[in-house]
C-alpha cells in the first residue's frame, strides 16, 4: 500500500453547537500542541480513501419542537453537503457542518472492501468525515421527504435515496420505537431490520441500549464490514446460510447489506433513515489505552497494541490520574488542562467515537447520561457499564478475578477486574442528576417512563453477574517465611480516596505480592442498592438492558410493574442460566463458563456468584404467545428465555396500544415470516406526586 507518513488529516471545525466546552478547548489545542504521545493519531499512518462515495445513508438524531438533525458520513472532505426537505414549492435547503471523524482506524484484522488488498499489518487512519444539518420548520405528526447531497472535490456527486423525517411528536401522538442493542456486526441484525421495516414500515424512534459496534474505532465495523471468504462458507441445508457472515452497523439498520454483499439472503431494514435514535454508553463504547502500534511487553511475551488490543486494554480514570502526576512534568510541561484531560484519556478510556458519532441530548456531562421527553414516553438513558473480561481464573488471563499472573507486581498492566467507567452510586453526580430527572414534574407526567442501561442489571443471561458492586481487591502476600496471608483493600468510591488508599495500602506492598484477586460482593450490588428503589418510587415501567445477547424478561420482586427486558438474541448468545423444569440446567449452562473457579478450597466466596436459575432475585417472565426455543431450537420443555444463534430478536413499543410487543426470526429459514411471541403491557405505575426523598435500602 502507499502511505504518506507525513500526511496531516483535514480537520474542520465542528461547530460549537453540540461540543462541549472542554472538547472544543481540547481540539483547539490539541491543533496547537504537539504530540501528546509518541502515537497519537494524528501521526498515524493514513490508508487511501477510495473513490468518493457515501458511507452510508442519512440518519435521524435530536428532534426539536420543529426540527431534526440529519447526519450522513463520506469517505472525502467534500466542497459542499446539503440536506434537502419538504416537497414541491416548500422544498428547503441547508449546509451541513462538516468534521473529519478522529481516531478512525483500521488494521490487520479488518474486513472490508476499503482495506481488501493493502496488505495492512499495522494501525493505519481511515478518513472519514461527519456530515451535520438541521431541518427547520417541521410540524409534528407530519413527516416530509427528505434526501442528502455530497460534492467532492473533484466534481463528483453522492444522493442519498430519498426518506422521511418528522420532529418530536406530539403530545398523544401514537408511536412504535425499536427496542434493540448490541448489534456489534452480529449475524442476525440484517434479518431482524428487514422484519422491523416489513412489518412496521417507517418506525418513530430507536431505543438503543448499547454496544453498537465491538471495536467504536474501527471504521469498516460501522460502514462496509465485508470479507469475500465468507462465500466459501455457504452453510449447510437446513442451517443458517453463510453462517461466518460479521455484517456491519449502518448496513444492517439502513437495508443495504446486500450492496456489500448480494448472495446474503437479508438485505437489513431502512429504519435510522427514518427514525430518531436515543442510546445509552455500553462496554464497547468505551475502548482502552491508545497506543496504536506499540509493542508492550507483558504477560511473559509481547504484545503489539493493534485495535483489539487496545479495546481491551482500559484502566480506571483514577489510575490514569494518579500515574500523570508523576509523569506530567515531561506529558505537559506547560500545565495545559486540556493536554492532561487528553493524556488521561489516552491512558485510561473514553467513550469519544460515541460523542463523534451521534448527537444525543445533553446532560451535565455531555452525552454519556441525559434524558428525553419524546412524546408520551420519558426515556433517560444512563452509564452504569463496566468493562467486561474474562471468567477464567489462569495464569495467563487477565480477567474478573485475577491479573496476570507475570504482572502481580507491576500495576501499570494490571486490569483492576470488571471495574465500572463511571461512579453511579448514591454518592456520584450521576445518581444525583437521576434524581433530579426522576422528581421532575416533565417525568412524572408522561405516560411511559423507560429507562436504558447497557448492563444487565437483572436476567438470565451469562453478563447478568457478577453482581454490580465495586470490586474488593484481595491481595495474598508472602508475609515471611513461605507463609501466604490475604489483605483485603476496599477501594473508596471517591477519585482522591481511591488514589489515597492504593498509596497507602497496596503500594507498599508490591514486592510481596503472590497473587492479585478481585471479589464482587453480593449485597453492595449498586444498582439493586440505589438504584432500582429510586425507578420504583418514579414509576418507571421499562428498564431496557442489553450485554447477555439473550432475550430475557424478568420483573422486580418489589414492584410487579418494573420490568427488565433484554432484547438482543441476534446470531449470537452468551447463554442464559436456568434450570429447567425436570431438574437439570438448561444445556449444562454454568454461568460464565466458570466450572471450576468456586470449587471446594477456592479462594472466592462462592455466595457472591448468583446460582445458575437465579437472576438476581428478580422473577423471569414467559414469553406470552409462543416460545420460539420450542419451535424453532429443538427443546422439550419451554424456556423463559431466547438465547439461540439461530434466532434473531426485537421488539417494539407500541405506545398506542401500551405494550412492547416482541418478534423472533428463524435464521435458519430465510423465507419464513418474523413471529409475534411475547407482549408485555406497560401497566401504569404509582408515581408519587412528592418528590422521591433519600433513597430507601
Ligand atoms: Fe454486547
Ligand atoms: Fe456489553
Amino acid at each position: 500500500m502507499t502511505i504518506d507518513p507525513t500526511a496531516v488529516p483535514l480537520r474542520v471545525p465542528r461547530p460549537a453547537l453540540r461540543l462541549p466546552l472542554l472538547a472544543t478547548s481540547l481540539a483547539l489545542a490539541l491543533l496547537a500542541a504537539p504530540p501528546l504521545v509518541p502515537q497519537a493519531a494524528a501521526q498515524l499512518a493514513e490508508m487511501p480513501a477510495g473513490a468518493p462515495r457515501l458511507l452510508n445513508q442519512p440518519f435521524l438524531q435530536l428532534p426539536g419542537a420543529d426540527s431534526v438533525r440529519v447526519v450522513w458520513h463520506t469517505n472525502f472532505p467534500g466542497v459542499r453537503h446539503e440536506l434537502i426537505w419538504g416537497e414541491g414549492r416548500n422544498r428547503q435547503r441547508a449546509a451541513a457542518s462538516t468534521e473529519r471523524m478522529q481516531r478512525m482506524l483500521e488494521d490487520g484484522s479488518s474486513r472490508s472492501p476499503a482495506t481488501a488488498g493493502l496488505g495492512l499489518n499495522q494501525v493505519v487512519e481511515r478518513p472519514v468525515w461527519r456530515h451535520e444539518a438541521v431541518a427547520t420548520g417541521l410540524v409534528a405528526d407530519r413527516r416530509v421527504p427528505y434526501r442528502v447531497r455530497s460534492i467532492a472535490a473533484d466534481g463528483s456527486v453522492h444522493i442519498s435515496e430519498e426518506f422521511s423525517l418528522q420532529p418530536l411528536p406530539r403530545p398523544g401522538q401514537p408511536l412504535k420505537i425499536l427496542l434493540t442493542s448490541d448489534q456489534q456486526n452480529r449475524y442476525g441484525f440484517p434479518a431482524a431490520m428487514q422484519k422491523v421495516q416489513e412489518l412496521f414500515g417507517s418506525i418513530d424512534a430507536v431505543f438503543f441500549a448499547g454496544d453498537y459496534v465491538d471495536n467504536p474505532r474501527q471504521a469498516s465495523e460501522w460502514f462496509d464490514r465485508f470479507d469475500p471468504a465468507w462465500l466459501n462458507v455457504p452453510g449447510n441445508p437446513g442451517a443458517r446460510p453463510f453462517p461466518n457472515t460479521r455484517p456491519a452497523f449502518f448496513p444492517s439498520l439502513q437495508g443495504t447489506y446486500q450492496d456489500l454483499f448480494p448472495q446474503f439472503p437479508w438485505r437489513g431494514g431502512a429504519v435510522l433513515q427514518h427514525a430518531v435514535k436515543y442510546g445509552a454508553i455500553g462496554n464497547h463504547e468505551q475502548p482502552g489505552r491508545h497506543r496504536p502500534n506499540a509493542q508492550v511487553a507483558v504477560n511473559n511475551g509481547t504484545s503489539v497494541a493493534n485495535i483489539s488490543y487496545m479495546d481491551n486494554d482500559p484502566q480506571p480514570r483514577w489510575v490514569a490520574e494518579m500515574r500523570y502526576e508523576s509523569v506530567k512534568d515531561s506529558v505537559n510541561p506547560a500545565g495545559d488542562p486540556a493536554v492532561r484531560e487528553q493524556w488521561i484519556r489516552d491512558n485510561s478510556h473514553d467513550w469519544e467515537t460515541f460523542r463523534q458519532m451521534w448527537a444525543h441530548p445533553q446532560g451535565p456531562e455531555g452525552e454519556q447520561y441525559y434524558w428525553q421527553r419524546y412524546g408520551d414516553v420519558a426515556v433517560v438513558a444512563l452509564n452504569v457499564s463496566r468493562v467486561w473480561r474474562t471468567w477464567t481464573v489462569r495464569e495467563q488471563d487477565r480477567g474478573k478475578f485475577t491479573e496476570f499472573f507475570s504482572e502481580n507486581r507491576n500495576p501499570a498492566e494490571w486490569g483492576f477486574g470488571d471495574f465500572h467507567f463511571e461512579r453511579f452510586d448514591r454518592q456520584s453526580p450521576q445518581f444525583a442528576w437521576l434524581q433530579g430527572v426522576l422528581a421532575s414534574p416533565e417525568f412524572r407526567s408522561a405516560r411511559y417512563r423507560v429507562v436504558l442501561a447497557h448492563h444487565s442489571v437483572a436476567g438470565l443471561g451469562d453478563n447478568a453477574a457478577p453482581a454490580h458492586a465495586d470490586n474488593v481487591m484481595l491481595i495474598d502476600f508472602n508475609a515471611g517465611d513461605g507463609i501466604v496471608q490475604t489483605k483485603t483493600v476496599r477501594l473508596p468510591a471517591d477519585t482522591p480516596g481511591r488514589i489515597a488508599v492504593f498509596k497507602a495500602e497496596v503500594e507498599p506492598m508490591l514486592n510481596q505480592i503472590v497473587r492479585v484477586r478481585y471479589e464482587y460482593p453480593l449485597g453492595e450490588d449498586i444498582w439493586k442498592r440505589d438504584v432500582e428503589p429510586l425507578l420504583i418510587d418514579a414509576g418507571v415501567q421499562l428498564v431496557h438492558i442489553g450485554h447477555s445477547h439473550v432475550y430475557s424478561h424478568v420483573r422486580s420482586p418489589l414492584a410487579p410493574t418494573l420490568n427488565y427486558l433484554e432484547t438482543s438474541s441476534a446470531g449470537n448468545s452468551f447463554g442464559a442460566f436456568w434450570t429447567q423444569a425436570d431438574g437439570t440446567a438448561w444445556r449444562n449452562a454454568r454461568r460464565g463458563g466458570n466450572t471450576g473457579l468456586f470449587a471446594a478450597g477456592s479462594p472466592w466466596n462462592v455466595a457472591n456468584y448468583p446460582r445458575t436459575d437465579d437472576p438476581h432475585g428478580r422473577l423471569p417472565q414467559w414469553p406470552t404467545l409462543a416460545n420460539p426455543m420450542q419451535l424453532w431450537d429443538g427443546e422439550a420443555l419451554p424456556v423463559p428465555f431466547v438465547a439461540s444463534n439461530d434466532i434473531s430478536t426485537f421488539s417494539v413499543l407500541d405506545t398506542g396500544i401500551g405494550a412492547v410487543r416482541s418478534f423472533a426470526v428463524n435464521l435458519r429459514n430465510p423465507a419464513a415470516p418474523a413471529i409475534e411471541f411475547d407482549r408485555i403491557p406497560l401497566l401504569p405505575a404509582p408515581v408519587p406526586t412528592r418528590a422521591p426523598g433519600p433513597t430507601r435500602r
